[in-house]
């Protein structure tokens, strides 16, 4: 959909007007900032400049059996130009009704379906409408929600639901404006089958007398945070603000692996300002989960692959509490900003990473990043390689890659390295105070550099940073002692020393990841057998260790590792794990056959999120 109409055209007078109203202030103190006029988001069909959605209040019955979700949501508006229908985004939803503030019907009519962006939705409205209510449920395959069996979970008793909105999947759970630089609050009233806990990225009510669950967030946020999860949920505290939800088998076990949550948010809280969002919860979803974890607000969503039972991946919680700062609270404006909430949230992680465990481990982290972004920059298509993306004519999806995380963390790195850490901290920390539940695009942080840093422009080429592919040649270069040891051991071992007599006993997941990661192209097959019996690789129950020893045992040739690869495929739906094991597996012909097997059993249970990557590889080409 590339609307060529002159809707970015604003009527300032309207904001203006609204701008005098009395200041939106709660019960709570927290003054909501008003509306300003919004960049053009391509990936959205709405004219938020016209009518705007300011809060959305959900009411919705989970039905298991029918794998669908039936209710109604009203939104609330800001009506910025008067006579303007609304107009939203929806996604295979059907629409039974949609009424004015009245209680009467209303108008509507659904446009036609865009390339994986669903349609418009526009409403007409009354002059007195300010809010509009409408009827409808999901369709069984919307994107967003996964519903499971339950032998998709742990304890196999009861099926499971969870939504995944970023970034364009929300319209196909939730009729309304889904574009990142529309904010709204919302409130939910969700029921579900007895036996059933519904959470969600909001604040817990508590429940009615019938059993509904109720949520309420105040502070505005983009709609992709909008989330839910339902199944059999228990909680176990880690500290006064924070507790972790997951089945009641995983839940000790999730408790011990993020035990330092507490000590991460406090660090987070010094380095860049007060935690603006009251509790920080996370929930352990099923292995079906296609991401490793997705900062909703309040409730962090996140892969049970994480729990690796000694705590080496849970700087994936540093990434997402990072979030509640870089994105939740200063959000990309489009999808072409991406990188303004996954490299602010990288760079943030790993601060995070060095005051709670050290700078040795934050160090290694950033090595295997660096060494992951230079893999992936020379695979990647030009555009891909480039900072402000330029997605035209493109799914936000096509944009998706390392580079934004790390090309972006990269980029402020080297701006820290040019002013020293105590003046970049303060720059960082200014940025999130002043543009605190606003959205902004890269032009917003250009322009804040500008002002702030004037002189760390002169050491470095903006532009190139932000508008040219590749990893600029003044890329700080991290560096680790720790894995500079694991490159002596390999070198020791390729020069003849037996795996066994390799000085390992010490190391952690981070150097075994270095020792997989910088494997010399001559290993091959029988030399992988030699590390397998010396090392157990195919046991381990560390599944990013494991996911990197699969790889490279489909691309050396190890048949040892055949039949783990194949209960892997079948076990995770976690995309990064998902993607690099079957596109190794495509480079021959008979590990095409295998592929083919295994995704032909397996893609019923991933995501569609994970099934629309893996179709285009695994899949015969028509
Ligand atoms: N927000 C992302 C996940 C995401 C991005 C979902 C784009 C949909 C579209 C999340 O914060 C993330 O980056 N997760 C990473 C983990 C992290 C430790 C790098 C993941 O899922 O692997
Ligand atoms: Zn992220």
């Amino acid at each position: 959909m590339h609307h060529t109409t002159r809707r970015s055209l604003l009527t300032f007078t309207a904001f203006a007007a609204l701008a005098l109203a009395p200041a939106c202030q709660s019960g709570s103190g927290f003054v909501r900032p008003e509306p300003r006029p919004l960049p053009m988001d391509i990936h959205s069909h709405a004219r938020p400049n016209e009518v705007r959605v300011r809060h959305v209040s959900l009411d919705l019955d989970l039905d298991f059996v029918a794998g669908v979700a039936r209710g109604g949501v009203t939104l609330e508006l800001y009506r910025l130009e008067p006579t303007a229908p609304l107009v939203l985004d929806v996604q295979g939803l059907e629409i039974s009704a949609v009424r004015g503030t009245d209680g009467k019907r209303r108008d509507h009519v659904i446009g036609k379906e865009h390339d994986n962006l669903g349609a418009a939705l526009t409403i007409e409205l009354e002059p007195a409408d300010s809010s509009v209510r409408i009827d409808y449920a999901t369709r069984p395959g919307a994107e967003a929600l996964q519903w499971l069996a339950p032998e998709q979970t742990a304890g196999g008793r009861h099926p499971f639901l969870f939504s995944q909105g970023q970034a364009v999947l929300t319209r196909t759970w939730i009729p309304l404006q889904d574009s990142p630089g529309v904010r709204v609050s919302y409130d939910a009233r969700i029921t579900a089958p007895e036996a059933l806990t519904v959470v969600m990225s909001a604040e817990s009510k508590g429940r009615d007398a019938d059993g509904a669950f109720r949520f309420e967030l105040e502070r505005p946020i983009p709609p992709y945070l909008i989330a839910i999860g339902c199944g059999e949920l228990v909680s176990e505290k880690i500290s006064k603000r924070c507790a972790v939800w997951a089945e009641p088998e995983l839940a000790q076990r999730a408790a011990w692996e993020f035990a330092d949550t507490e000590k991460m948010i406090q660090s987070a809280e010094e380095l860049f300002g007060p935690y603006r969002w009251g509790r920080y919860d996370l929930l352990v979803l099923p292995p079906a989960f296609p991401y490793g974890g997705m900062e909703n607000p309040l409730l962090t969503f996140a892969t049970p692959t994480v729990i690796a039972g000694d705590r080496s991946l849970v700087a994936l919680v540093a990434h997402e509490l990072a979030h509640s700062w870089s994105g939740n609270l200063v959000t990309n404006a489009t999808w072409g900003d991406f990188w303004l909430n996954e490299g602010f949230t990288v760079y943030f992680e790993k601060r995070i990473m060095e005051v709670v465990f050290g700078e040795a481990r934050a160090n290694m982290e950033r090595v295997l990043d660096f060494a992951d972004l230079e893999e992936e920059v020379a695979r990647l298509e030009e555009w891909q390689t480039v900072l402000a993306i330029d997605l035209t004519g493109r799914h936000p999806d096509d944009g998706f890659s390392g580079v934004p995380y790390e090309k972006g963390a990269l980029f402020l790195r080297r701006l820290e390295q040019l002013v020293g850490r105590r003046r970049f901290d303060a720059f960082l920390r200014g940025w999130f105070d002043g543009h605190e539940f606003e959205s902004v695009r890269t032009e917003d942080f250009v322009a804040y550099l500008r002002e702030g840093l004037p002189d760390a422009l002169k050491g470095l080429d903006l532009e190139r940073w932000i508008h040219a592919p590749g990893i600029p040649a003044d890329a700080p270069v991290p560096e680790s002692g720790a894995l500079a040891q694991v490159e002596a051991e390999l070198a020791r071992w390729r020069g003849g020393a037996a795996p066994e007599s390799l000085a390992t006993d010490a190391w952690v997941t981070q150097q075994w990841l270095h020792f997989l990661q910088s494997m010399p192209p001559e290993v091959d097959g029988f030399d992988m057998a030699l590390l397998d019996e010396a090392f157990g690789f195919t046991k381990t129950g560390n599944a990013e260790i494991l996911c990197a020893w699969l790889e490279l045992s489909i691309e050396r040739d190890y048949p040892g590792a055949e039949l783990r690869t194949a209960s892997f495929l079948n076990e995770v739906g976690r995309r990064k794990f998902l993607r690099p094991l079957y596109a190794a597996l495509v480079k021959t012909e008979a590990g095409t056959q295998r592929a083919r097997t295994i995704y032909a059993q397996a893609r019923p249970k991933y995501h569609a999120v994970s099934r629309q990557t893996l179709d285009a590889i695994v899949l015969p080409a028509d």
